[in-house]
């Protein structure tokens, strides 16, 4: 895997961040205000973590409310690490019920907002009220602290309420984006064994209701595990009922009681399971456990967006991936922050729904994706300058590279010039931020993820793990351990060792391939492996190809990424058909269709190509940096040496004209 040239996959924007030189220190009215006011401050803490890391987590650890003091801040035994060993706590309480012994109890949590417009507000004790009666629903259908529960929900409080209800009673929660299809659903109950599934009968997206409850019965069917399926009910419309199987969430509420007390649990005790693409056909259930994941969420969202009590916070994404996990519900909430939900899409009713809900909440930070940024910019400045976005003060993105066109839109159409922009490098694997701006502290460049939070240590190495030196490209690693490190992939801890600690001799492999600038600042290239990220969703090339020869009619199939202006990257299929079989348009939106129902609309291409064959080498892998570059639409220029027939190539060329 770590064999390719990191600067392999770079696309042409990636040039242009080379070459930026604009810098933003950080505004001195924000520094003044802010929690780390300046880069000294902040280097003095990186380097206090980094003479004596265990002692700088022992300190910051005191954050939490404990049940159990640890004994032991860290026992690690590579790659498996342990963190504050012996300790006991709850993460439901630290992110709910700890605020609620104070004036914090009447302070809002969650502010939601449905597509169709609908406004709930929850304050922190009416939290505390909703999550302990679905912790009892929970223990109500029999299950026990360590049971896995699955969550397929659309974005509403509820979804919260029960990851949260989940944390109170020591069930790991596993929740699976509601984009994704049944499927990919059931794929993810099996691994994980889940017993119960919470969904809703559907969430509205676009003026729609997305049916989660048809791909909810789909996947239950192949679910020998699963006993129960909860059904919240969001939409009202009908829907299949399987009795025995299926009951009301408000049904089973009605029945309980709201006081659970917080059930204390381990340090590692597992959180979450939460599935991501690896470069194999096979989503990895990443798992994380309850203290080290919880501190190092909080700390960050404190650092990286200077939290403040009067804040009103708004992460764009979905609960159904990491950044929801971390900085919609754990760190923000941890904080006592209060936090902004949104349930549909940018473009509902137009396309200044954004902008609508930052004027009408009064909204302070706004964290979202670059992809929705660039997506903004081609919708047209009109729709945010039509709002009064003047209560921002900060903004972040995640999940990809920021082209510096899009990271100066941002920062002069929405942040009005004035708010830092915090572009936020990490994973679902790491958990929490790693490289990320301090805003008070560090300047901010264009496409720049700046530097390690305190108790990261990076560096950027050759595939042998020596360090490549100032401005020059190599693989990103990280050195030392960290409190919300993934602990192991679910069930597979040789999957584990072999996919994140052998490519690399001692090191975290992240997978990008990286640059450091000579003032220590990082430059994220982007993924050197056989991972997508489409518009900063995370796909597998070997998924979407296992998909598609999935179809009866594909003999093989080869997935890459191509350049996509909005996306990041768009997905390009090259498709040979079964002797007998005859490419069409028809079949072509019928093999897209085939991966949408295989694994979700995320993963549908953007374009099937049809071949007679596939590039392989003499050994018969197959050459996707070729496929690339003809996805691309730019010449190759690589080794075609070990290429079995170049006809092939010739071939490809010629349909990638139109002839086919
Ligand atoms: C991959 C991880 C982090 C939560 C959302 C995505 C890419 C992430 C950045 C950034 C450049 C980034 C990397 C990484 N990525 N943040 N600020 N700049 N690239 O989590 O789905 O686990 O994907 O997203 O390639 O490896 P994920």
């Amino acid at each position: 895997m770590a064999s390719e040239n990191p600067s392999a996959h770079s696309g042409g924007s990636i040039t242009s961040v080379l070459q930026e030189t604009r810098v933003f220190p950080p505004p001195a009215a924000f520094a003044e205000a802010a929690g780390i006011k300046s880069l000294d401050e902040y280097q003095k803490l990186w380097n206090w973590a980094n003479d004596d890391n265990e002692g700088f987590w022992a300190e910051q650890s005191k954050s939490l409310d404990w049940f159990k003091p640890w004994d032991q801040v860290l026992d690690w035994q590579p790659p498996f690490a342990k963190w504050f060993v012996g300790g006991q706590l709850n993460a439901s309480y630290n992110c709910v019920d700890r605020h609620c012994n104070g004036p914090d109890k009447n302070k809002a949590a969650l502010i939601w907002e449905g597509e169709p417009g609908e406004r709930r507000v929850l304050r922190y004790q009416d939290l505390q009220r909703e999550v302990g009666k679905f912790a009892n629903v929970l223990k109500g259908l029999g299950v026990k602290k360590g049971d896995v529960v699955a969550l397929y929900m659309p974005m509403i409080p509820e979804l919260v309420i029960a990851a949260l209800a989940c944390a109170r009673i020591g069930a790991p929660h596993t929740v699976v984006f509601g984009g994704f299809s049944a499927e990919s659903l059931a794929g993810r109950i099996q691994d994980c064994k889940a017993k119960v599934l919470v969904t809703a009968d559907g969430g509205y997206r676009r003026g729609k209701i997305v049916p989660l409850k048809v791909h909810a019965d789909g996947a239950a069917d192949e679910c020998p595990t699963l006993t129960t399926v909860v059904v919240y009910k969001r939409t009202g419309h009908d829907i299949e009922w399987n009795e025995g199987r299926d009951r009301w969430w408000h049904e089973l509420e009605a029945e309980v009681s709201a006081d659970c007390p917080p059930e204390p649990v381990d340090s590692e005790h597992p959180l979450f399971i939460l599935y991501t693409s690896g470069s194999t056909g096979k989503p990895k259930g990443i798992l994380h456990t309850t203290a080290g994941y919880l501190l190092q969420t909080s700390l960050s969202s404190k650092w990286v967006f200077d939290l403040k009590p009067d804040d009103t916070y708004w992460c764009t994404a979905d609960v159904g991936w990491v950044t929801g996990h971390s900085y919609l519900v754990y760190g923000p909430l941890a904080q006592g922050a209060t936090c902004v939900m949104f349930e549909g899409a940018p473009n509902w009713p137009d396309e200044a729904r954004f902008w609508k809900i930052i004027e009408d909440y009064r909204v302070t930070i706004l964290y979202t994706a670059p992809t929705a940024i660039r997506t903004f910019m081609k919708w047209g400045d009109q729709h945010p300058r039509k709002h009064d976005l003047s209560s921002l003060r900060l903004l972040g993105t995640v999940g990809e590279p920021i082209n510096p066109e899009a990271w100066m839109w941002y920062h002069s159409v929405i942040g009005g010039g004035r708010c830092p922009i915090v572009d936020t490098w990490w994973q679902t694997e790491t958990g929490a931020i790693m490289i990320a701006p301090i805003p008070g502290a560090t300047p901010t460049i264009p496409g720049s993820a700046t530097r390690p939070l305190p108790g990261i240590v990076p560096e950027i190495v050759t595939k042998d793990g020596k360090p490549v030196g100032d401005n020059k490209g190599g693989f990103l690693v990280i050195k030392k351990p960290w409190p919300a490190m993934l602990r192991t992939i679910y069930g597979d801890d040789d999957r584990y060792k072999a996919q994140y600690w052998s490519d690399i001799p001692g090191c975290y492999f992240t997978g990008d391939g990286a640059r450091r600038d000579e003032h220590g600042n990082y430059w994220i290239m982007g993924r050197v492996d056989d991972v997508l990220n489409v518009a900063g969703h995370r796909l597998s090339t070997m998924e979407i190809e296992s998909a598609l020869v999935s179809h009866p009619v594909v003999a093989e199939a080869a997935v890459v990424g191509k350049p996509d202006e909005v996306k990041g990257q768009g997905i390009a299929a090259f498709v040979t058909l079964e002797t007998g079989q005859a490419p069409s348009e028809k079949l072509r939106q019928e093999l897209r269709a085939h991966v949408t129902k295989e694994i979700g609309a995320l993963a549908r291409p953007d374009e099937i190509h049809f071949t007679d064959s596939l590039p392989k080498t003499r050994s018969g892998k197959i050459m996707r940096r070729l496929l690339r570059d003809i996805a691309a639409g730019v010449e190759s220029t690589g080794d075609t040496s070990t290429l079995e027939d170049l006809g092939v190539l010739a071939n490809l060329r010629r349909s990638e004209q139109g002839e086919d």
